[in-house]
């Protein structure tokens, strides 16, 4: 079995991991990869968001299976690419990845199919948007960019001053460019957030087990956005009836909606959950595997992941396959990351990397190599470092201390991962 997966993160070397833990006999080609899956894989040079460059390695290499990391490739049409060539891949299309790539049209998507969401409104000019403010939403408000922005994009406002901000600079401004030509105005919703992936084929789920994200930089929940600081799971709140409850009334009326408007959509679909006092709402869909979710969620499976992957990518259905299993206990994922991050990333730092017992994963995300070889800092998140254990509070402590041990200059990590869940189990 023959797979290239596209990415260069920490999410897609813990993609790597769990396909070559799973099955040895695996043949892995990455592109481009990053120095971590280059231990265990081969890596290309490749633009993974050039459809046409895809397809031909993919035809080069006679890959069984292409599995597609992040969203800018399937927003550029690698899927279809691929498809068109009957080339088994592992993403939606790119009218499928509407769901992340256009918050305006899954917004009124939901809203037309009674899927459980904030009201919003969409607009393009910033006097319109703004006088929705003041009229019909008030302060807190939520004012989010309809495209792709990095994670970015959603801005919570505490203030009518601070809205109006959000959507000069959005719309005006253009600091996220054509990806804020819309902004969506949008309720305030209380409750904590969760992330629930789910394996589809377009009309049946294989949800994964939650896990919650920690957007903010900073102990406490503090600091500026960021794309993620750290994960953990399971996430005690989210109980088997409440993932019912989401498969139910979220995420199977959500797949037929799209089914409907033409766009089935396959693949990994994320679900961002807000639970509200009213039950749980999305935030937001994204159509792929989350970071840092997945470098927590993954080390935790004790099924195949391959399995329905493969099946999904070449069109069968998976309604009749076995559920997901995982193991007993916890994993924490703490993000290390350069100093300056996220607005500035001070790059090129050596890095100087202890080994770790097989309970700790420490996944690359921004590292290269320099010319002589060393292992150095390229990015804003460096590595997820995630622990497992057998309760929380032991995966929790793992993955600080080990988050600690990873020296470079000025490298910044929460140590508070997971605090939610430490104040629930006291
Ligand atoms: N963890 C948030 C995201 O992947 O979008």
């Amino acid at each position: 079995m023959k797979i290239l997966l596209l990415g260069s993160g920490g999410r897609e070397h813990a993609l790597a991991d769990a396909l070559l833990r799973e099955n040895t006999a695996v043949d892995l080609l990455a592109a481009p990869g990053n120095p971590g899956i280059a231990e265990i894989a081969r890596t290309v040079a490749l633009d993974a968001n050039d459809p046409r460059a895809v397809c031909a390695l993919a035809q080069q290499e006679a890959v069984d299976l292409v599995v597609v990391g992040p969203e800018a490739p399937l927003a550029a049409g690698v899927v279809d690419a691929l498809r068109d060539r009957r080339i088994p891949a592992f993403g939606p299309t790119a009218g499928a990845a509407e769901v992340e790539t256009s918050k305006a049209g899954t917004k009124a998507l939901m809203l037309a199919a009674g899927i459980p969401t904030a009201h919003a409104e969409t607009h393009r000019r910033a006097s319109e948007a703004k006088e929705a403010v003041r009229i019909r939403f008030g302060a807190p408000v939520v004012i989010k960019a309809s495209g792709l922005a990095a994670g970015k994009g959603v801005i919570v406002c505490h203030t009518l001053d601070e809205a109006y901000d959000a959507i000069d600079r959005i719309l005006d401004a253009r600091i996220f460019g054509e990806a804020g030509a819309e902004c969506l105005v949008e309720q305030f919703m209380t409750g904590e957030e969760l992330s629930l992936f789910a394996v589809t084929d377009g009309t049946d789920v294989l949800p994964m087990i939650a896990a919650q994200d920690h957007k903010r930089l900073l102990d406490g929940d503090d600091g500026p956005n960021t794309g993620g600081m750290g994960a953990y799971t399971p996430v005690s709140l989210s109980t088997p009836a409440l993932v019912d409850d989401v498969t139910e009334r979220i995420l199977l009326p959500t797949l037929h909606a799209l089914r409907k408007r033409g766009t089935p959509f396959t693949g990994l679909l994320y679900a961002g959950l807000m639970l509200t006092p009213e039950g749980p709402k999305v935030v937001e869909f994204n159509c792929r595997f989350g970071d840092p979710e997945t470098q927590a969620i993954l080390p935790m499976l004790t099924s195949s992941l391959l399995d329905p992957m493969l099946a999904v990518a070449r069109g069968a259905r998976i309604g009749s396959m076995p559920g997901f299993t995982w193991r007993a206990g916890a994993s924490v994922t703490t993000v290390v990351a350069s100093p300056g991050y996220p607005d500035k990333p001070l790059t090129g730092r050596p890095i100087e990397l202890p080994s770790f017992s097989d309970a700790v994963r420490v996944y690359h995300a921004g590292t290269s190599r320099a010319p002589g070889g060393q292992l150095q800092t390229s990015g804003g998140r460096v590595f997820a470092v995630t622990a497992l254990a057998d309760s929380f509070a032991a995966a929790q402590r793992a993955s600080r201390e080990a988050a600690a041990s990873i020296g470079f200059d000025g490298a910044l990590y929460r140590r508070d991962i997971g605090w939610r869940e430490a104040a629930r189990l006291g």
